[in-house]
């Protein structure tokens, strides 16, 4: 073995790599639970894209096949209905392990410097991984495939002047079409996972260059032994490839407990009207994304203003594209001498909590009716206003409160 290593590595830098990101790669000691999740991400994504192979077998790219090419999957490929649940379901998980990454990222201050290109690069994968699901959801060729579609390539016609030019170059017809199901498709099994398979590999380099934060937002490269060794780090290999296989086998477990006893997770991981082919006399009584982006189509429907210069729509849109991309500057908007929030005043820790309500509150006001009352007082438009300022609020706001909030010194040596 040793003498194949020696030939391979004669053409090919194996072991310094190996070494460089695993074998002699220092992590911090005290990564907790919440450091899973990168890792879980990259195994889900593998997941996604193994099962996604395998249904695209067997799948039809075609208004006329599609929805019967799925059924097909359900019915009569042998496990067909694991695969297609595994890539579902596994939908969703990767986005439940999104927000808990990006979670763990504003409450140990990871987006700060120097790891501002980790941060930016994980949006363009939020983006990406935002777009991949939208394009994934047409494909069933379900009711709900349709209509949504419809509603968010049609959101692109509020844009003045070009925006309904723009709208049918999207769908390459006057509305959602073969042609539309034709391209999504392409989109969603070559040209994103690329995509994504790139960000994550420079995610990865750009975290390797200044290695990782930790829950003390202490820099353990700061303090090095003797022999240039971070005192607070540990070799990734053995230490966190052990810990992370058990995470990761944790993640797994309840994934697969999804798969097999809940698929469909009360309608929140498919929807009920997608079990039903498309059909563009019937409009779904309640057109709704899934959950991973109702926040956004909550914000985009609590704009309900007409008087605004451009109407409402054009305004709803501008405030969903502003919710995202405003995600981008956090880096900067941050001012705090501290960067974990064990070492931050009450003032970023109640404007934090607050916001991941906020978020969670938009999230479920995005699935219902905007015109019912769901939650207490107030019809649902009304609670999404709210959420929409208090959303704002916390982006905009945070230069000053982070600046004047009372922060306590950070130690130079981890804690625990
Ligand atoms: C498919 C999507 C993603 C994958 C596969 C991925 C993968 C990873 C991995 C493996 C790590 C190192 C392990 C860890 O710290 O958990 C990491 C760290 C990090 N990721 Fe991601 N990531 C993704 C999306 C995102 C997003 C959306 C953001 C935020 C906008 C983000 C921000 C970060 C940051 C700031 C770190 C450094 C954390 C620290 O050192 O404390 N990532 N990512």
């Amino acid at each position: 073995m040793s003498s194949f290593i020696r030939w391979v590595d004669a053409r090919f830098p194996l072991t310094k790599v190996w070494k460089e990101h695993f074998g002699e790669y220092y992590a911090p000691k005290n990564f907790n639970f919440l450091y899973y999740f990168g890792g879980i991400l990259t195994v889900i994504l593998i997941i996604q894209i193994v099962t996604g192979i395998i249904l695209t077998m067997h799948y039809k790219p075609d208004v006329d096949l599609a929805f019967a090419s799925v059924e097909y999957i359900m019915r009569d490929v042998p496990a067909g209905w694991f695969v297609r649940y595994l890539h579902s379901v596994g939908a969703s998980m990767i986005f439940v392990a999104l927000y808990v990454h990006m979670f763990r990222g504003l409450m140990y201050g990871s987006h700060r410097s120097p790891r501002e290109l980790i941060w930016l690069l994980g949006m363009l994968l939020y983006v990406a991984m935002m777009a991949e699901a939208f394009f994934g959801y047409l494909l069933p060729w379900g009711n709900m495939s349709y209509w949504g579609a419809q509603v968010i390539v049609s959101l692109f016609g509020a844009i003045p002047f070009v925006g309904e030019g723009l709208a049918e170059w999207i769908r390459g017809d006057y509305v959602i079409s073969d042609a539309t199901l034709n391209r999504f498709f392409a989109f969603h099994v070559i040209l994103l996972p690329l995509l994504l398979a790139l960000l994550i590999y420079l995610h990865i380099v750009a975290l390797h260059k200044v290695g990782s934060n930790n829950p003390d937002g202490v820099e353990i490269k700061q303090q090095k032994d003797e022999t240039g060794k971070p005192l607070d780090g540990v070799p990734f290999h053995p230490y966190y490839t052990v810990k992370d296989t058990f995470g990761v086998g944790v993640f797994l477990t309840i994934y697969l407990a999804i798969v097999f006893f809940l698929p469909e997770f009360g309608g929140w991981f498919l929807e009920k009207d997608n079990f039903a082919p498309a059909n563009i006399l019937q409009t779904p009584p309640d057109i709704v994304p899934l959950w991973y982006l109702t926040p956004y189509y909550s914000i985009l429907r609590a704009v309900t203003f007409e008087w605004l210069p451009g109407g409402a729509k054009l305004w709803g849109v501008i405030a969903m594209g502003g919710a995202i991309v405003i995600f981008f500057f956090l880096p900067w908007l941050d001012r705090s001498r501290v960067r974990s929030i064990r070492y931050r005043g009450w003032m970023f820790k109640t404007m934090l909590t607050l916001f991941v309500i906020t978020f969670v509150m938009l999230g479920y006001l995005g699935t219902k009716n905007p015109g019912h009352v769901d939650l207490i007082w107030f019809k649902n438009v009304t609670w999404a206003q709210i959420g929409l300022v208090i959303y704002f609020a916390f982006f905009l706001l945070m230069p000053i409160y982070t600046r004047l909030d009372k922060t306590r010194p950070e130690p130079d040596r981890l804690v625990k």
